[in-house]
């Protein structure tokens, strides 16, 4: 039998659907068209454990059971009821719902879930006599319905969990970067992978372990051991076993310095772990330091910091300094280096006082951050010992 064809949505944080996309046909990928929220292309289950698997940008990997009109909740039912649930949910099965509802018979986005889970169990009792289980549990197979004025858009949700997470990190530590967005904003440096990748005030070390696993071509999803794809009839283990094999067969060791350190040993105590549970604890160099301290060695590549943003006035002042030591750290430090700087708070970065060369708009939740570029030329400073 053909394996089946639908359109696959995968979502990402906003911002980063331009990366997502280019990381979607790096993969091979052709016919995708960029959203807002993600990318959308057409493939079958095959294609979104491939995605799943790979994919370090993106929140989630949608796989489309219909599309189709329904102005009341009575409407969705009826139309619900009529798609071949059967196909991928086993009758002695678990599902679970989510949804995004914006449709003025709506309230409240239960009564959706409730009206959709009530279709599908109905059409299982007319067919087989059975029902599977529905409820709370998001282990097994998920259902995701986008219901957006008169437009319904059902899904299975092949990821189950959020992919943004990659699934390594035991420790969250200190206002963490959730691991897509390090990975996003190292994709939207300048680092090629080989290079020098110098990570001061690393905190949990989430920069340092997503560049390490981009350079020794870890795939994320090889740290997950469920995903929403594995609790569809038509899934295939061993098909899912040679593609974690063949991500296996991919990984390489890398020879590029990837120095991670924070002024706190509690912070580089969190980030060795999680380099540990990672498999990368060997590609980074740790060390507690103050950046004011540091030596950067001389060489090319990238300088990323994540300073905190501050979110109190007292706490803003005080961040003043740091911002501004910043701005000499790169020009006495790191010269020959791209510098970037990660932060929610565009008054502190005018304190830095470097021309950037560039800005790039990201999201950390629901925060609107930029990362700075800075071109850090050789020699345009005085000798700096
Ligand atoms: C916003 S957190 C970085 C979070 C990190 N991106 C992550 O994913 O966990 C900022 C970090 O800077 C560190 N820090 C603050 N001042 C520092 C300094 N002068 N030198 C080095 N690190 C510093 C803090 O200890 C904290 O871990």
């Amino acid at each position: 039998m053909m394996a089946r064809k639908a359109t696959i949505f995968v979502i990402c944080a906003p911002q980063i659907s331009g990366i997502l996309h280019q990381e979607i046909k790096a993969l091979g990928y052709s016919g995708t068209t960029e959203h807002a929220l993600g990318v959308q292309l057409t493939g079958t289950l095959e294609d979104t454990m491939r995605l799943n698997l790979y994919l370090r940008t993106a929140n989630k990997v949608l796989w489309q059971v219909a599309e189709f009109y329904a102005a009341t909740p009575e409407q969705l039912y009826q139309k619900a009821g009529k798609l071949p649930w059967e196909d991928e949910i086993d009758v002695d099965g678990y599902f679970n719902i989510d949804s995004y509802v914006k449709n003025d018979t709506i309230t409240d986005t239960r009564f959706a879930n409730l009206k959709l889970k009530d279709a599908i169990v109905d059409r299982f009792t007319r067919i087989k006599g059975r029902r599977p289980y529905s409820g709370p549990e998001k282990d097994k197979t998920r259902i995701y319905l986008h219901w957006r004025d008169n437009q319904c858009n059902v899904y299975y949700d092949t990821s189950g969990g959020v992919i943004a997470k990659h699934g390594y990190r035991k420790i969250p530590g200190k206002a963490p970067m959730l691991e897509s967005l390090a990975a996003a904003v190292i994709m939207a440096s300048r680092w090629d992978g080989r290079s020098n990748f110098i990570n001061p005030m690393c905190g949990s070390g989430t920069l340092a372990i997503e560049a390490a696993l981009l350079a020794t071509r870890t795939a994320p999803g090889l740290f997950r051991k469920n995903f929403g794809f594995m609790h569809l009839r038509s899934f295939n283990p061993e098909k899912w076993q040679a593609m974690v094999q063949e991500a296996k067969n991919k990984v390489r060791p890398t020879s590029a310095l990837i120095a991670a350190s924070d002024i706190s040993a509690d912070a580089i105590a969190i980030a060795r772990t999680n380099a540990r549970a990672a498999g990368m604890e060997q590609y980074i160099r740790f060390a507690v330091s103050d950046f004011k301290q540091l030596t950067v060695p001389a060489g090319e590549g990238v300088v990323i910091l994540n300073p905190e943003y501050g979110e109190r006035l007292g706490e803003v002042e005080e961040l003043r300094h740091v911002y501004q030591a910043l701005g000499d750290f790169f020009k006495q430090q790191c010269q020959g280096y791209w510098g970037y700087i990660f932060t929610g708070n565009r008054e502190l970065a005018k304190v830095i006082g470097l021309r950037t060369k560039r800005k790039v708009a990201f999201y950390n939740g629901q925060l609107d951050c930029r990362l700075l570029e800075y071109e850090l030329y050789r020699g345009s400073r005085k000798a700096a010992g």
